[in-house]
């Protein structure tokens, strides 16, 4: 670093990216050099001195101190950042699909060549939630993180819950506002939530986590009719990422939406707003809220994370030591047959005498007791929309007493974990 100015390169000048270099034309201290984007050509509103549409042209770039990259995706991130990172550049990034599926590789390249890589934006946007728990936190041994980590998904839920629409309808408000893209798989799916609850599971557990053991499910499913029966049973939809320490010590990973009591904080978090809650010793519960997503959010974490560097670099070759990734066990991820829930079972059948009875003995079958059950009049096909919560019950006899429902024709037209 010369001069006191930290230089660097930033990869993406998309919606975050814009926002960025917003953001830091407020610091002296730091200099846009280059950046890098797909389209050299398109009309933008901020001004960048140099504008490259090679990536590797601010990788390899003697005079940027970090790289920033904001685009997203393996390809060419993985490529760019492991060569920034050999020629001795520190890394922000908010590449969540990057590190969930190659953090292991780019934290101990990064190791090797003294370099730090931070990336607070990765993870629920504006919400500072890596780095309080690589540093403030760091003296907890936790047993559970979990989150509402997705806005998009969040805003959709609550659409449909608040103006009683379908979900498709709902999906295309959101698109309309920019919450969802054009194809909305990342999001509905869980795979954004699947990236982020592995990299938290990464730095709460200390294990590496294999993100294809991760359990996914997203809100494409849920109905009109899950929404108003959850409500009069007391509950509340959401999509959340949850790790947690099982007895055995494996780690219980998992995305699937969950019936959340309507009294709950989790329920009280609304529209395209993402919270974080992790349960250790000594410090018992915390709940970090805040916006996930965005321009200004986004924004925030990512030059938070520049001014950190910006901050040591001048006094020390080992930056901001306590943020580094240094995971050497595997973690043992749970299968969820294996995990026990409550659940929300909607059911349509045939309006037949007995159907209620051969469920609760479908149920007994399988070692489930039955909570709660609501049957919602007869209609007009002669069918019966049934409801039912359990106990709690593993998910193996759960998935065993649908597929004899099903055989039964009574049908399980959907199955929602209740926390
Ligand atoms: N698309 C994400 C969301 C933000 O809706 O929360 C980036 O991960």
């Amino acid at each position: 670093m010369e001069n006191n100015v930290l230089k660097i390169g930033i990869i993406g000048l998309g919606v975050v990216g814009t926002g960025v270099v917003k953001a830091l034309s407020k610091f002296d201290n730091i200099k846009i050099l280059k950046a890098a984007v797909r389209n050299k050509n398109k009309k933008r509103e901020i001004d960048v001195q140099y504008i490259t549409d090679d990536p590797f042209e601010i990788a390899n770039d003697p005079e940027i101190d970090v790289v920033v990259e904001v685009a997203g995706g393996v390809d060419p991130c993985l490529d760019v950042l492991k060569t920034a990172i050999k020629n001795k550049k520190h890394i922000v990034t908010a590449n969540k699909e990057l590190l969930a599926k190659f953090g292991d590789e780019i934290f101990s390249l990064a190791n090797e060549n003294n370099v730090t890589v931070l990336y607070e934006a990765a993870v629920a946007g504006g919400i500072p939630i890596i780095g309080p728990i690589k540093t403030t936190l760091r003296g907890n041994e936790f047993n559970k993180v979990m989150g509402i980590l997705n806005g998009t998904t969040n805003y959709i839920l609550t659409k449909m819950e608040e103006d009683g629409v379908s979900y498709l309808e709902c999906l295309k408000d959101a698109q309309k506002l920019g919450y969802a893209e054009a194809d909305p798989t990342n999001d509905v799916e869980g795979f954004d939530t699947m990236f982020k609850i592995a990299i938290l599971s990464n730095i709460v557990f200390h294990k590496k986590i294999d993100y294809k053991k991760i359990y996914r499910e997203g809100i494409t499913k849920i109905t009109q009719d899950d929404i108003k029966c959850a409500k009069e049973l007391g509950y509340k939809i959401k999509l959340i990422g949850l790790a947690q320490k099982l007895e055995n010590d494996e780690l219980d990973i998992r995305v699937h939406p969950v019936l959340v009591e309507e009294n709950s904080m989790l329920a009280k978090i609304s529209n395209a707003i993402n919270t974080v809650q992790l349960e250790g010793a000594p410090v018992g519960s915390v709940m970090f809220t805040g916006p996930g997503a965005g321009e200004g959010p986004t924004a925030s974490s990512v030059v938070g994370d520049i001014l950190a560097i910006a901050a040591e670099i001048s006094y020390t070759d080992t930056i901001l030591p306590s943020t580094r990734v240094k995971t050497d066990v595997q973690a043992k991820q749970a299968d969820i047959l294996n995990t026990k829930n409550s659940y929300f079972l909607a059911i349509n059948a045939q309006n037949a005498r007995g159907t209620i009875g051969t469920i609760g003995s479908v149920c007994a079958e399988n070692n489930i007791n039955l909570q709660s059950i609501l049957q919602k009049g007869i209609k007009e096909d002669n069918t019966a929309l049934i409801v039912v919560i359990t106990e709690t019950s593993y998910e193996k006899d759960i998935q065993n007493a649908v597929k004899k429902l099903n055989e039964q024709n009574i049908k399980v037209t959907n199955l929602i974990r209740v926390i």
